[in-house]
């Protein structure tokens, strides 16, 4: 792997693995190496049933991932426009579908489709560095790789709009203040603080994390009598696991619950 690094924790981080994007001297940008890369390594994390939490960070001090490669992009017909947009479309929807939790640890620059990327998370923890923005309207384009439709679904219809339509950059407390980001902390606290996060829900059963992520993901888009529908389906399908068997039975019995994932 030339642009992305796949590590994976000890401990009470045996559960968690990093992807790191890694092209630093271009500020993580996304070119189709990396984004085929990030699909490879993806498809093989969705067989690997021991994994509970991915973490995706961005290589380097400066940036999480600084856009999609604008020379890459600068050559593109629009044919071929299409297909680049459809493999980002493709790596976000891998990832709000994946059975594990994905943290968005942004430790710099988020633009375009860093912060496409990065809003296909179940949350974001941002670096009091991190900044913002979808600066595709700066290029005379638009976000294609969801930020649209995934910004709008995060920080509302017309925050969404604001930020699309000047291009500018938002600081991480602003960022903070829409919701874009659960928390901010100092740089060098931010990976310890995902690390804290991630073994706590490292600890729980995989059967409700997978099932807490597609209730959500595949319900905000469905009315909300189906949404709820899909939750119930989803609730009632996890009892008569081991996991369920364990989880009430020691909180009955007042000790700590231990799963299995079975
Ligand atoms: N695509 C391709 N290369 C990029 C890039 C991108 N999205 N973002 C940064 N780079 C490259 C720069 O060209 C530069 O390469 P070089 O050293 O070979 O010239 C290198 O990364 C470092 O970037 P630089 O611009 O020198 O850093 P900076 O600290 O002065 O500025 C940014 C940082 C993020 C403000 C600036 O790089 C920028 O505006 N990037 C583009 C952001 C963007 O429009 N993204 C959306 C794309 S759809």
């Amino acid at each position: 792997m030339n642009t992305i690094k796949l590590e994976r924790g000890t401990d009470k981080l045996a559960a968690v693995a990093t992807l790191t994007f890694n092209r630093p001297d271009k500020l993580n940008a996304l070119n189709d190496e990396l984004l085929g890369e990030t699909e490879a390594a993806l498809r093989d994390l969705y067989n690997d049933h021991s994994l509970k939490v991915l973490v995706l960070t961005g290589a380097g001090d400066k940036a999480f991932v600084a856009g999609a490669d604008i020379l890459t992009m600068s050559k593109l017909s629009s044919g071929e426009a299409h297909t680049f947009g459809a493999r980002g479309h493709r790596v976000g929807r891998m990832l709000e579908e994946a059975p594990f939790a994905v943290i968005g640890a942004i430790n710099g620059f988020a633009l375009g489709g860093g912060l496409e990327i990065a809003m296909c998370s179940d949350f974001l923890y941002a670096s009091d560095k991190a900044k913002f923005g979808q600066p595709e309207i700066n290029l005379g384009v638009i976000p294609g790789m969801g930020g649209t439709q995934r910004l709008t679904r995060r920080v509302g219809i017309g925050m969404a709009r604001e930020l699309c339509l000047t291009g500018k950059m938002i600081d991480a407390q602003e960022a903070l203040r829409i919701t874009l980001v659960n928390a901010v902390f100092p740089h060098a606290e931010l990976l310890p603080k995902v690390y804290e996060t991630a073994a706590t829900i490292a600890s729980k059963s995989q059967l409700p994390i997978r099932a807490v992520r597609r209730t959500i993901t595949f319900g905000a888009d469905v009315p909300l009598a189906t949404a709820n529908e899909l939750e119930l389906q989803a609730f009632s399908a996890l009892f008569g696991s081991d996991d369920q068997r364990e989880g009430m039975g020691a909180f009955l019995e007042k000790r700590a619950a231990t799963f299995t994932g079975k």
